[in-house]
């Protein structure tokens, strides 16, 4: 053997050698503040829901959101983006622009307790407020309706705003609605509220848990305005009409399914790109360590690991708060 020689002379195993070694090299760190976690709010309980098919997530009462906040500024995340629970749905999801209603006063409420210590950001979407479960207001034939769902999101984004949301994440998928509602807050003076527009956004099974998550009665399925998971140029699309209307940062949704889009985004987006790790892509982790399958936090970092590695800048995910506890490790 020893005719060889130390044969071969490259090796990049040299440089994963130790835990230090690897450390120092690494291409790529998650880090705290580029975590944002969604959290839900529902209105007229006592004590937090618990989501059966999250476990670790629940629904919250005003007040365990406001504690939850509080947790999330020690953790050093990025920020919150949050959802309403309405105790009443309706066809044209009226809770929605209440200035009264589960969202807005949950936005008042975590804006009095943790200020400008972190981005606080709400969903601008129907669905967790209407009966039949869809994103948008419904024409006499019972198709989502584009246009007239522009207005209620208008209207949502001038109560989300003056409730002390600093970032609107418009997640509908109608198209226009990026423009539309950046008219709208500026024409009511809202010029510094931000929008994370949910640019790529396609129709996924890994939506499931969020239907329970927000109490959603939806039938049927999304896909005459979600994208169809077998386009990725379209993607692009999506992305120079959010741009052109003025979004200040662009999503990827769901995250690992959706890599290549995430990685082309990266490659033609000069705003911030945030992905969306969604429920289900949380649960499958969760169920199968609970199985004893994975070990857990090392596939949780290596998930956020990955959206670093394709290039999102923010990611959106039910571990924010864990996870920035392991990543400063
Ligand atoms: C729309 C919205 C959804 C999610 C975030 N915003 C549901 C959907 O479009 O079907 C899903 C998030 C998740 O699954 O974690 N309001």
């Amino acid at each position: 053997m020893s005719d060889y020689g130390s044969y071969p002379a490259a090796r990049p195993r040299r440089l994963r050698t130790t835990p230090a070694m690897r450390r120092m090299v690494a291409e790529h760190r998650p880090h705290p503040a580029d975590l944002i976690l969604p959290a839900f709010v529902r209105e007229g309980i006592e004590e937090p829901v618990p989501v059966s098919s999250m476990p670790g997530v629940v629904q919250h009462t005003r007040d365990t959101l406001r504690k939850a906040a509080v947790e999330a500024v020690e953790a050093g995340i990025g920020g919150l983006m949050l959802f309403g629970v309405p105790l009443v749905k309706d066809a044209v999801g009226s809770q929605g622009t209440d200035p009264d209603g589960i969202l807005q006063v949950a936005l008042r409420d975590v804006r009095a307790e943790v200020g400008d210590e972190l981005v606080l950001m709400s969903d601008l979407c129907l669905d967790e407020y209407t009966d039949h479960g869809h994103c948008g207001v419904l024409d006499e034939q019972g198709r989502v309706d584009n246009d007239a769902t522009l207005e209620r999101y208008a209207q949502m984004a001038l109560v989300q705003a003056e409730a002390g949301a600093h970032t609107l994440g418009p997640s509908g998928m109608m198209d226009g609605q990026i423009g539309f509602v950046r008219r709208a807050l500026d024409e009511a003076g809202h010029t510094d509220v931000s929008l994370f527009a949910y640019t790529a956004k396609y129709a996924s099974a890994f939506y499931g848990p969020f239907r329970e998550a927000v109490g959603s009665s939806l039938r049927g399925d999304r896909k005459t305005y979600q994208q169809d998971g077998a386009n990725a140029r379209e993607s692009l699309r999506e992305l120079a009409l959010d741009l052109a209307e003025g979004a200040d940062m662009v999503m990827v949704k769901p995250g690992l399914p959706y890599l290549d889009v995430l990685k082309t985004f990266r490659e033609h987006a000069d705003v911030p790109v945030g992905v969306y790790q969604i429920s289900g892509e949380y649960s499958m982790v969760e169920a199968a360590a609970e199985k004893g399958w994975i070990d857990r936090e090392a596939a949780i970092v290596e998930t956020l690991t990955s959206f670093r590695r394709a290039g999102a800048d923010l990611v959106l995910t039910y571990w924010a708060v864990e996870a920035a506890r392991l990543l400063r490790r």
